[in-house]
């Protein structure tokens, strides 16, 4: 057997329904294995729902339900969203199941029989009312430093202390407002601090390609920490009440939720292994021998607030605990998804739902395309931004990829019966496949999709160019010109077949209908297809729309507030957002950072009627156009802006006006003396550049 991949997703919390950074983290994933098993690869992709710890736990408690009730209504709604996205996990589990309470269980006694595993009591505050533990986000008292009433046991969101539960003065449970007592129980530590593990994960980190290198150097530092910083052994018991997964030989003791969830990882893939799933798939050896094969890749997609757990304990308890576990060898890490620049928050309402976005009718495969389009190999933030996903997947899919079979089709089913027969032959056309299907290959491999769909989207304007140079449209009107019209039309379709084939993992269902419909391929496309030129194709139908700016308005509008949840159910809110800073108060280089500020070309620019201060500016980044409305029409003639370059903020949120969306905002100066006055950059700058 040759290289076999094992690919999972972090597994979400169970306590409910999937959001917007969930799918984010999906599509990458099944963009991946999509690429892989193109490439022929034989890949296992596997999730399943993380339902354990407290939180689930006391949710389930304020809803009159079990913990399992509350974990199986949302598995349930699972599907809706995988489905609707393509995202196509071959299986999909629980870590509150059979497989994981074995494996858990199993890996324990391993790591305990290393040495690795040791008691010691700890102090806690306890809930005498609810007879539990306390963790220190349902402790609730007065800020040691600010004297802030109502702040959270381990910082103050009002002066930003951080301090321990201990310190909060009239601390309170914030289940019950009991005041809580300090109490003494037996903890199980996993030793994360012994030399072997540190060593050995210095040399999982050292080892090229298991992390990105902003991965390893976060985790280096970690592991270096000296001091107040020392990296601490990590508690992996929790005492009862606790919905998890029993210690053995400990009774009342339950494996910290931490603990099971990327065991989780395995036990999907052992469920999905019994079911007969894997079977199906080709993979005939079992569960254990499949982990155990030095050609199985493990690989995991995650996000930037779990590099912790997924790069210090997840590797060294799966080495220690020896074969068949292996620690993985990718921790592939992305960054966060924000809207219109700002991070999701439920409790504010910003965000947007995937659910509501189906629902709109919005093709999945826009979003698909958007992600792909601006995610690449770091951890980096992603922003969705409107007005770019409108412009982007207009301009590209439908502009550029759909344009091209949409234009080309019509004269060769007219004109020839569907027959293709390329007069001046494939071969040079099937070279030039050959290169752009090389690069593209390499940039997904690298995980660098941003610049896989550069590349493929310079292919797709070089095959319009072409189509265009030789404008069929007038060709078609010449039966003398027949051979020069059928020729123009083919090379565009091979074009647009091997098109199909470079984007075929990010829209899986466009491409698998233009494989059936147009080409009458009866099975799925396989990178070996980007160079057979088609031979005949069947008329051409309706591919994509354009994205709708209605539907997107509809999309972010803020949802009704939700009703009041009951006390107990109430998760911990989100910190509020921290006032703006007074001018002239110091700001972080990072926050400095967030702001795009980009040379525009001042393309077009008119007065706004009805608007006495406005005006009207079209604006271009070098290939992208903009829309701000600017209050600038006191000191400027619009005649004499047009052409000229100035500096605008790119990354602020679009913002509806009375006249129409304004994406954007110039800089211009002003003061007692006078203003405004426009800014603009030396000669040479050139419109798109970034200012820092
Ligand atoms: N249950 C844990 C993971 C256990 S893995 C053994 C967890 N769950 S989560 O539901 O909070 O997050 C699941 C994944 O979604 C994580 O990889 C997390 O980074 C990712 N995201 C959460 N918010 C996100 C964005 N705003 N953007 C992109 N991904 C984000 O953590
Ligand atoms: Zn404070």
């Amino acid at each position: 057997m040759s290289e076999t991949f094992f690919v999972t997703t972090a597994l979400p919390y169970a306590n409910g329904p999937f959001h917007i950074g969930h799918i984010m983290e999906y599509i990458q994933a099944d963009i991946w294995v999509r690429f892989e098993r193109m490439q022929g690869k034989q890949v296992h992709f596997v999730g399943a729902d993380d339902a354990h710890g407290a939180p689930i736990m006391l949710k389930a408690e304020a809803e009159h339900v079990s913990p399992e009730a509350l974990v199986a209504r949302v598995a349930a709604g699972r599907a809706r969203y995988l489905d609707g996205f393509h995202i196509g996990f071959d299986h999909w589990h629980s870590t509150h199941s059979p497989e994981n309470t074995a494996l858990s269980q199993d890996i324990y006694r391993r790591l305990r029989a290393a040495g690795l595993i040791y008691a010691r009591p700890v102090e806690q505050f306890f809930d005498p009312l609810k007879g539990m533990f306390l963790a220190d986000r349902y402790i609730k008292g007065e800020c040691p430093k600010c004297h802030a009433k109502d702040q959270y046991g381990d910082a103050c969101e009002v002066c930003g202390s951080v301090y321990a539960p201990t310190e909060l003065i009239e601390p309170y449970s914030a289940l019950t407002g009991a005041r809580p007592v300090l109490k003494t129980s037996d903890h199980f530590f996993f030793k994360l601090s012994d030399p072997r593990c540190v060593n050995f994960l210095q040399e999982w980190l050292e080892a090229a390609g298991h992390v990105q290198p902003q991965v390893a150097n976060k985790a280096r530092e970690w592991l270096a920490g000296q001091g107040e910083q020392a990296l601490g052994d990590w508690d992996i018991s929790r005492d009862a009440p606790y919905f998890g997964i029993p210690i053995p030989d400990a009774p009342g003791k339950f494996f910290y939720v931490w603990l099971d969830a990327p065991i989780g990882y395995l036990a999907a893939l052992k469920s999905y292994f019994e079911s007969g799933k894997a079977r199906a798939r080709g993979e005939t050896r079992t569960f254990e021998a499949f982990l155990a094969a030095p050609d199985t890749r493990q690989v995991h997609f995650i996000g930037k607030d779990i590099i912790y757990f997924h790069t210090l304990f997840w590797p060294a308890m799966l080495h220690f605990a020896g074969a068949p576990f292996r620690a993985p060898d990718n921790v592939h890490v992305h960054g966060f998804i924000t809207v219109s620049g700002e991070k999701m928050s439920k409790s504010r309402g910003t965000g947007i739902s995937p659910l509501r976005y189906l629902e709109l009718g919005m093709n999945p495969e826009w979003l698909r395309y958007y992600i792909a389009a601006k995610l690449n190999a770091n951890v980096e933030d992603l922003d969705f931004n409107p007005a770019d996903f409108a412009a982007r997947v207009n301009s590209d899919l439908i502009g550029k990829y759909v344009n091209i079979a949409s234009r080309a089709a019509n004269f060769i089913t007219r004109h020839f019966g569907g027959a293709l027969d390329y007069p001046r032959g494939t071969a040079a056309l099937t070279e030039r496949a050959r290169e752009v299907l090389e690069r593209v290959r390499t940039s997904y491999a690298a995980r660098d999709f941003g610049r896989a769909m550069r590349e493929i989207m310079a292919f797709a304007d070089r095959v319009n160019q072409e189509f265009d140079a030789r404008e069929p449209w007038v060709l078609a009107k010449d039966p003398a010109r027949r051979e020069a019209l059928q020729d123009s039309c083919a090379q565009a379709l091979y074009g647009f077949k091997t098109l199909t084939c470079l984007l075929a993992p990010v829209l899986p269902a466009l491409a698998e209908r233009v494989a059936r419909e147009l080409f009458g391929l009866e099975r799925a496309l396989s990178f070996a297809d980007a160079l057979e030129p088609p031979r005949h194709i069947n008329p051409y139908q309706h591919l994509m729309t354009r994205v709708d700016p209605k539907q997107l308005d509809a999309l972010l509008e803020p949802p009704a507030p939700p009703p009041a949840p009951a006390a107990a159910a109430k998760a911990p809110a989100e910190p509020p957002a921290p006032a703006g800073p007074a001018a002239g108060t110091p700001i972080s280089i990072e926050t400095f950072k967030q702001i795009d500020l980009r040379v525009a070309r001042i393309a077009a620019a008119e007065a706004v009627i009805g608007a006495d201060k406005l005006l009207k500016l079209t604006l271009d980044l070098g290939g992208e156009t903009r829309t701000v409305f600017a209050g600038i029409k006191s000191a400027y003639d619009p005649a004499v802006l047009v052409g000229r370059l100035t500096v605008m903020v790119a990354n602020l949120a679009p913002r509806k006006m009375k006249f129409g969306l304004s994406e954007g905002m110039v800089l211009a100066a002003s003061g007692a003396d006078g203003g405004p006055f426009l800014l603009s950059p030396d000669a040479g700058a050139l419109p798109g550049m970034r200012i820092s």
